[in-house]
């Protein structure tokens, strides 16, 4: 696999060194020390412009609403909250921290397949603009809660479309019958959910809902989705119900960073043969899928006689996995003879980001310039083969004390990181040539801080 070009992510070379936003990452690695991850609020701001941009052409009011937990960081939130996005939260602290960031709560939408009493609660107390039913039963268990509270609630319906996209693994996949996401279509559950929410009278039925996968490049499966939605919605008005949204959920990919295929996966995971090329696909990604989105809804519409539906977006990935890069110190380099090279990291898979296992980013030599020079299995500092950054990635001969950045690593990398490989690392934000600490190294007091065995005894 060869790795693009470093102005894909807006990094330029300086003296060998890798630059972003006007900051030198090498120097902010000796001043911060490795992993850690930097966040440009410039690129946040701009990817969220690209989509309400491309979004603005579309006749009906159009909302998006920031996945949460693909980057659950205060400070990034702040900047995307800022530039004009909503929430969508899938767990309480989630909509706790909306609350808290100070986000309306009818620009939040509260999703989850299967969300706890205390959850609907919350959901329902706070007056989120949309309150996403997954199933059957969870019907039953929000027009109880919106009839224990008194309140009328702005529910939608998940539902499963049957939709795949092409060039996917199976573990990202979540729109098709096969995956426990939304009502079966097929199995005839809309019409049940239909018969129970025409008894529901606080429960006002506002959004169809469906969300298919991630890191989609694929956008015709954008365009499927929305054509199921809106068969939905047809069938919603027939039975006396008039939702005026279309919930497509998120899913886009980022250009410069993509899902193993099933192929690609088996035979990665199986052998450790990483896949020829990273080749970067357009710039212009999250445009063209705006405008996908906003045509597949107005024909779909006209096709079936159906007033225009509003639009509700959950995006994650697309607007924050090419802002974020992930800094790995090279820590001990080991040569094989007749094997290969061995380069061991402060942060793998189980420290950093588990996305590693599934999907391909790009990594680069930050602290110096080199040709790629052979293949080096690059490794976590956790006892495990399974703490991979990737295996037999074509690099420059490594060192100790080299720094590597992994691209496109705003999406699911703060979120997936664990304490396996110890405290987790700090998120700096860089802002006009400003950066910020907006998320500190964990230490070692904060993991002992729940142990409550420890309490009562002395300090050593
Ligand atoms: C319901 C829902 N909406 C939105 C998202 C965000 O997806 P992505 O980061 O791929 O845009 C997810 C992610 O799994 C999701 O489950």
């Amino acid at each position: 696999m060869r790795s693009p070009s470093p102005a894909l992510w807006g990094l330029e070379r300086r003296g060998g060194e890798l630059w972003l936003d006007g900051v030198s990452l090498p120097a902010l690695a000796r001043e911060h020390g490795t992993p850690l991850y930097a966040a440009s609020a410039n690129r946040l701001r701009a990817r969220a412009a690209g989509l309400l941009g491309a979004l603005r052409a579309y006749p009906r009011r159009s909302r998006v609403a920031f996945s949460y937990k693909t980057n659950l960081v205060a400070g990034v939130l702040q900047v995307l909250h800022a530039a004009g996005l909503g929430a969508e939260v899938v767990n309480g602290y989630e909509l706790w921290l909306a609350r808290r960031l100070g986000v309306a709560p009818e620009d939040i939408v509260m999703n989850g397949p299967a969300k706890t009493e205390a959850e609907i609660a919350a959901a329902v107390e706070a007056g989120v603009g949309l309150l996403v039913m997954d199933g059957l039963p969870e019907i039953e268990r929000v027009a109880a809660e919106a009839e224990r509270q008194g309140r009328r609630v702005r529910v939608g319906l998940r539902l499963c479309p049957d939709v795949v996209p092409r060039g996917m693994n199976s573990s990202s996949l979540t729109g098709s019958r096969r995956n426990q996401f939304g009502l079966d279509l097929q199995g005839g559950e809309l019409g049940a959910a239909l018969a129970r929410l025409a008894r529901a009278p606080r429960l006002e039925l506002t959004a169809l809902q469906a969300h298919v996968g991630s890191g989609i490049h694929d956008l015709a499966a954008f365009r499927r989705t929305a054509s199921r939605l809106l068969d939905a919605l047809a069938e919603a008005r027939a039975r006396g119900f008039s939702p005026s949204c279309l919930d497509l959920g998120g899913g886009l990919g980022t250009p410069a960073s993509r899902e193993f295929t099933t192929l690609e996966l088996l035979t990665y995971l199986g052998t450790g043969r990483l896949p020829r090329r990273l080749t970067p696909g357009p710039q212009d990604l999250l445009a063209r899928y705006g405008q996908v989105l906003a045509e597949a809804a107005v024909s779909g519409a006209l096709q079936r006689d159906l007033p225009l539906p509003e639009l509700v977006l959950e995006p994650g990935r697309a607007l924050v996995s090419d802002a974020q890069v992930l800094l790995l110190g090279v820590g001990a380099v080991r040569e094989r003879p007749g094997v290969g090279r061995f380069a061991l990291t402060d942060g793998g898979a189980m420290s950093t980001s588990l996305m590693f296992l599934s999907e391909l980013h790009a990594v680069l030599l930050a602290n110096r310039e080199a040709a790629p020079d052979g293949r080096t299995s690059v490794f976590g500092r956790v006892p495990s083969p399974m703490d991979l950054v990737y295996r037999n990635l074509p690099l420059p001969r490594l060192a100790p004390g080299d720094l590597l950045a992994v691209m496109d690593a705003g999406a699911y990398f703060t979120s997936t990181a664990s304490n396996f490989g110890g405290p987790r690392p700090p998120v700096l934000l860089l802002d006009g040539g400003q950066t910020r600490v907006v998320r500190r190294r964990e230490r070692f007091e904060d993991l002992a801080r729940v142990e409550e065995a420890l309490e009562g005894l002395e300090p050593p």
